[in-house]
């Protein structure tokens, strides 16, 4: 029998998932421990398994990064913006002072999306600027460990949209 499979249509569920890189910066390692009442009792493994279970759903494929050095995170942007799809970023206190990190994030026009578990616009004065938000897609706030659920399913949109 003749070997067509060259000739067939292409099935879309079988084209490579996106990557999404999911990126934690100083001080998320120890959630579950740290303040619970202003980031809640999950730990970030969990988080991970919510964002990892969450991207299975709908198509995704989370990888997880996790570092207290902005320049490893800055390391971690400008490796994601050559072999991800996508960027999840919850850049801890970098979010307020780092404008490298903000320059790392401004060098790539995958979609990216920016995530803080507390609101940081109801917290000290000094939270509520962002340095990093200008140079992403889209920020998510105060919806404690959903707002990486809410990240997925905007990644799944902003890179559904923007194929053919
Ligand atoms: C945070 C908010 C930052 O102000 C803080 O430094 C963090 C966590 C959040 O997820 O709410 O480390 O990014």
């Amino acid at each position: 029998m003749a070997n067509n499979k060259s000739a067939r249509t292409p099935d879309p569920a079988e084209a490579p998932r996106p990557i999404i890189s999911v990126l934690h910066g100083p001080n998320l390692n120890m959630l579950g421990a740290r303040d619970p009442e202003v980031y809640g009792k999950h730990t970030l493994a969990e988080i991970e398994h919510l964002a990892r279970t969450r991207g299975e759903m709908l198509g995704l494929v989370a990888e997880f990064f996790q570092t207290n050095h902005e320049g490893e995170l800055i390391d971690a942007v400008q490796d994601a913006a050559q072999n991800a799809d996508g960027i999840v970023i919850n850049p801890g206190a970098l979010t307020h002072y780092s404008r490298a990190l903000g320059d790392a994030l401004d060098a790539t026009s995958k979609p990216k999306v920016e995530v803080h578990l507390s609101n940081i616009y109801a917290r000290d004065e000094w939270r509520r600027t962002s340095v990093t938000s200008p140079y992403v897609t889209a920020v998510i706030a105060g919806f404690s460990t959903m707002g990486y659920v809410f990240a997925m399913d905007s990644m799944a949109g902003f890179i559904s949209s923007s194929r053919p």
